[in-house]
C-alpha cells in the first residue's frame, strides 16, 4: 500500500482521475491511497489568504509559505489509517518524501516512479500561480520535481501524472504481472509496435513473423524493432540501456544501413512519426477504400 497525501488549492482536480480505471481499482483494493488535503483550510487568517504579491515587486501572486508549512506539518504528524507515524525526510525509514511539483524540478522518468512506488507514503505539494514562496523550497520540500519542459498553470496534472506513473508499478496494478517490465523506458529502451485483430486493416498486414507461432523469433522481432524504434527517435536512451553484444551488432548494422541511405539513396524510414508537428504532408501508402 502506498498512501500519497496531496496539497493543493484544487483538490477537486483530482477527482476524476482517481477515479479512472487502474488508479480507482487500486484504491478499492487497498494498495493506492490518495488523501487530498485543501491548503487553504490551513491558512491561518480569517480570509484564508494562500497567496500574495511577490516581494520586490512584479506580476502575479506567490504561494504564501505559512499555509503550506501548516499543511505538510499537521497532516504529516498523523499517521496515515493503521500506519505508523512518519516524520518528514528523505524516504529512509519512517522519514516521508515531500515533493514539490515545479517546472524547476529534476525531470521525472520511470527510474524515480520505480524508486517512488517502493515508498510507503509520501507528500507532493501543487504549486500554482507565479510560484511558491522560497523558504517552502528550502526548509520543506525534500525534493523537486518537473513532468517536462513546459509550464502547466500549477503543479495538479504533474502530482496526478506521477500518482499514475507510480501506481501502475505497484505489484497487482496491471493485469498482466509482466506488462510494467516490458514498458518503454523500464529497460532504458521504447517498446515496439504492437499489433492486434484483424490481420489486414484497410490493406495494412500484421508482420508475419508475429502471427508465425515462433517464440523465439517474436522474442528477437520485438527486440529489434525496439532498438530500431529508440535509434531513430530516443537515441540518447541508448547510452545507458543495457544492450546484449547481439543488440549491439544489431545496432551497428542499422547504422550502417542508415549511412548508405544518407549517401543518397531513398529515406525509407521517413514514416509519419520522423516529421514535426505543424509540417504539412500528405499521408503515404494509403491504399483506396
Ligand atoms: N508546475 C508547472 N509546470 C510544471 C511542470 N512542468 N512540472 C511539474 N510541475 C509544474
Amino acid at each position: 500500500m502506498i498512501h500519497f497525501d496531496v496539497f493543493t488549492l484544487f483538490p477537486d482536480m483530482f477527482r476524476s482521475p482517481l477515479e479512472g480505471s487502474i488508479l480507482g481499482r487500486a484504491q478499492g483494493e487497498g494498495r493506492l491511497c490518495v488523501a487530498l488535503h485543501d491548503i487553504r483550510d490551513y491558512a491561518p487568517d480569517k480570509h484564508h489568504v494562500t497567496d500574495e504579491p511577490p516581494y520586490g515587486g512584479g506580476g502575479g501572486m506567490v504561494m504564501k509559505a505559512e499555509p503550506i508549512f501548516n499543511a505538510v506539518e499537521a497532516v504529516l504528524a498523523e499517521p496515515p489509517a493503521g500506519g505508523a507515524g512518519f516524520r518528514i525526510g528523505d524516504g529512509a525509514e519512517g522519514l516521508v518524501p515531500v515533493v514539490l511539483l515545479t517546472p524547476q524540478g529534476r525531470l521525472f522518468s520511470q527510474e524515480i516512479a520505480a524508486q517512488m512506488a517502493r515508498q510507503r507514503r509520501l507528500a507532493l505539494i501543487c504549486g500554482r500561480y507565479e510560484g511558491v514562496d522560497e523558504r517552502v523550497r528550502q526548509y520543506l520540500a525534500t525534493d523537486e520535481l518537473s513532468i517536462g519542459d513546459y509550464v502547466l498553470t500549477g503543479g495538479e496534472l504533474a502530482a496526478m501524472v506521477v500518482i499514475d506513473a507510480v501506481t501502475r508499478l505497484l505489484p497487482g496494478a496491471l493485469g498482466d504481472p509482466t506488462a510494467a517490465a516490458r514498458d518503454s523506458h523500464a529497460r532504458g529502451l521504447l517498446e515496439g509496435p504492437h499489433y492486434t485483430r484483424p490481420r489486414v486493416f484497410r490493406g495494412w498486414e500484421v508482420p508475419e513473423v508475429l502471427l508465425s507461432g515462433d517464440h523465439a523469433a517474436v522474442a528477437r522481432w520485438r527486440r529489434e524493432q525496439a532498438l530500431r524504434r529508440t535509434l531513430e527517435r530516443r537515441p540518447d536512451l541508448l547510452e545507458d540501456a543495457a544492450l546484449t553484444a547481439e543488440d549491439r551488432a544489431f545496432l551497428e548494422e542499422l547504422c550502417q544501413e542508415r549511412g548508405k541511405r544518407e549517401d543518397g539513396s531513398v529515406e525509407e524510414h521517413r514514416g509519419r512519426e520522423d516529421r514535426s508537428l505543424g509540417e504539412s504532408v500528405e499521408l503515404e501508402d494509403r491504399p483506396a477504400h
